[in-house]
């Protein structure tokens, strides 16, 4: 089983340009092969049924690096997936992430103040908004490089490149303020609502069977 990478129809974003996007595909792309590549080598050592003593140094180190891949392949799927040339502004007032925003943080503006500033510290990672699938509430994620943050089991559902490399074609390092707003100018709040459904009609299976 190998992993293929998607595609995405994105250009003519507002404030990030194609020149970005594109570059950014390809390093998209890199994760998706090397999370491909780790599972041939990992699938080297198994073939003989066992892992040898000798075997465990390489072995390990290739486990060692699954979590980075997988997560650079799937953030990015997240990240791309919430864009769109027709979104931005915020998320309507009747929608369901609006209510568990408000929900969560007391109202969404102080939801966005939170994510906005998490998009704005210091190193290379993302801003992610998570829903816990068992109550629905959003809680807001600094995620460094791409796998050390993350929630088992919550559902990514608005995810922020803020590694350099999504902006500095277009912005300064130091105007990762404006690649943010730049960033709520594209946002996809219906792939986001339907981000919260799916989430939210995992959660019932998942209470029904407990
Ligand atoms: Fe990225």
């Amino acid at each position: 089983m190998t992993y293929q990478a998607k595609t995405f129809p994105l250009s003519g974003l507002q404030g990030i340009s194609d020149r970005t996007l594109e570059m950014h595909f390809k390093l998209y792309e890199g994760y998706v092969k090397e999370t491909n590549r780790l599972h041939e080598k990992l699938a080297e050592f198994l073939a003989d049924g066992k892992v040898d003593q000798e075997e465990m140094p390489a072995y390990s180190e290739l486990n060692r690096r699954l979590g980075f891949e997988y997560n650079g392949m799937v953030l990015h799927e997240h990240y791309f997936g919430n864009l769109t040339r027709s979104g931005g502004g915020d998320a309507e007032s009747r929608s369901a992430f609006h209510a568990a925003a408000a929900r969560s943080y007391g109202s969404y503006e102080t939801w966005k103040v939170d994510f906005v500033g998490i998009g704005k510290m210091r190193g290379v990672g993302w801003a992610i908004c998570f829903q816990d699938p068992t109550s629905g509430r959003l809680s807001n994620h600094w995620v460094s490089l791409h796998e050390v943050g993350n929630v088992a089991g919550f559902k990514p559902v608005l995810v922020m490149d803020v590694w350099e490399h999504a902006f500095l074609l277009d912005y300064k390092p130091a105007e990762r303020p404006k690649y943010i707003e730049a960033f709520f100018a594209n946002v996809d709040w219906q792939v986001v609502e339907e981000r919260m459904r799916v989430g939210t009609r995992g959660s019932q299976k998942r209470v029904a069977s407990t």
